[in-house]
């Protein structure tokens, strides 16, 4: 029998899902969610629990100093770099109980299947866990993964603060002192490949009622947290003309940038998510508002062109209050290689899967994978394409279908020597 297809014929779909039920009760919140922010109690206790799973069936784990952890399925030879496959386990504020930890454990399905089936690989095989790839705690996203490929130095979010005041820093300690065994994995440790299976987050394969999406890239995305600057005054008795009102001038701003941001073709995306208002009190006029923008779109030069604009735009339209924009993430657009696309699309061919090849909309670690080593991504079907939503679904056949597609891939990728 063909490696790849025994490898994969090793899913076992009842246990896939059973581990991912298991960690959708930590942190569980109403509505079938999940509320499990970076290096936090739930985030520290899902950590353990697949720790544990590992070390019964005997297989190393490391971590960085990031917190990245990697579980490590030797391969027969000793020289080889680890092909990487997995994702993250933390979850948006209000999250679902799919995006993220479905790319870890169908990783963690897919050792489990070479094990069981006693394939062996050339290059280690790891399942990995990016540390804070939503960025709903600490801000931006991708944390761990920008440390790990050295995209930036982990020094830069270690002050970074949570609503409580709570650092990076803080939390990163606490996470890591929870493991205090485990060996230290160096930043930038070379691997063969990185593959990353994820929920595809939008709705084209259900519309398409096919199982998996070989991805092809990912969508460029830059943040902006923008202030606007105004006065506090009485709202009962200042007079509106002559006031400086933070809010106001918020409000035309954010109005400003959705016109200068409307594309007719619905490519380009811009969404104001989060937004403060200070001194925040019913009857005083706001002298400070605080928004966040995220602009994301597959064109580089669109994406240059509309991010270097939000400065003017805003400028001119919240006169007389003044606004400074911190561009606080950016991500250009990534290519995946041909080489990895096609071995999604051809396991999945063997495996009589059909696959549709398409963009990545949301961002993920693979996008700063991609500068380390030969990246791709496999996405599978969710329902009505909702995520960042406790409603968040995946069928445990779409599941198990990723996991047989990553494992067929992986025994692929290990065959091959990307240029
Ligand atoms: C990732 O969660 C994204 O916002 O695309
Ligand atoms: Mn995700
Ligand atoms: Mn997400």
């Amino acid at each position: 029998m063909d490696p790849a297809l025994d490898a994969a014929s090793g899913v076992n779909p009842d246990r896939l899902w059973q581990r991912l039920m298991t960690m959708a009760t930590i942190g569980a919140i109403p509505g079938d969610g999940v509320d499990r922010a970076a290096l936090s109690a739930g985030d520290i206790e899902a950590r353990a629990v697949l720790i544990a799973w590992a070390r019964e069936r005997g297989f190393a784990v490391e971590v960085d100093e990031a917190a990245n952890l990697f579980v490590r399925r030797p391969g027969t030879e000793a020289r080889r770099d680890p092909i990487l496959a997995g994702s993250h386990m933390d979850s948006q504020p209000k999250g679902g109980r799919f995006d993220g930890i479905f790319g870890v454990l169908a990783a963690f399905e897919a050792l489990e299947a070479l094990e069981d089936r006693g394939v062996a690989t050339r290059h280690p095989v790891e399942a990995v866990a990016w540390t804070n790839e939503e960025g709903g705690r600490f801000s931006p996203g991708c944390m761990g993964s920008m440390s790990f490929t050295g995209r930036e130095p982990l020094g830069r979010w270690l002050p970074i603060a949570d609503a409580e005041g709570v650092t990076f820093e803080t939390a990163l300690t606490q996470t890591l002192a929870a493991t205090p065994d485990l060996p230290r994995r160096p930043f930038r440790t070379p691997a063969h490949a990185y593959i990353e299976p994820h929920i595809e987050q939008g709705p084209t394969l259900e519309a398409l009622d096919v199982p998996i999406g070989a991805v092809t890239g990912i969508q460029g995305s830059r943040w902006f947290m923008i202030e606007v600057h105004g006065e506090m005054a009485h709202a009962g008795t200042a007079p509106l003309v002559g006031r400086k009102d933070a809010m106001r001038a918020a409000v035309r701003a954010i109005a400003a940038l959705q016109e200068a941001c409307h594309d007719p073709e619905d490519v380009t995306r811009f969404t104001v998510g989060k937004i403060e208002a200070l001194p925040g009190s019913y009857n005083t006029v706001p002298n400070l508002v605080r928004f966040s923008v995220d602009l994301r779109h597959p064109d580089a030069a669109t994406l240059d062109r509309l991010g270097d604009r939000i400065a003017r735009v805003c400028e001119r339209a919240a006169t007389p209050c003044s606004v400074t924009v911190e561009e606080t993430f950016s991500q250009a657009p990534v290519v995946f290689p041909r080489p990895i696309v096609s071995a999604v699309e051809n396991a999945a061919r063997a495996l009589g899967l059909r696959a549709h090849a398409m963009p990545s909309g949301a961002f993920h670690d693979a996008a700063f994978l991609a500068g380390h080593c030969p990246t791709g991504m496999i996405f599978i079907p969710c329902r009505n394409g909702i995520s960042h939503n406790p409603a968040e679904y995946a069928t445990p056949e779409h599941c198990a279908a990723g996991a047989a597609v990553l494992t067929a891939a992986l025994v692929a990728m290990d065959a091959t020597a990307f240029a």
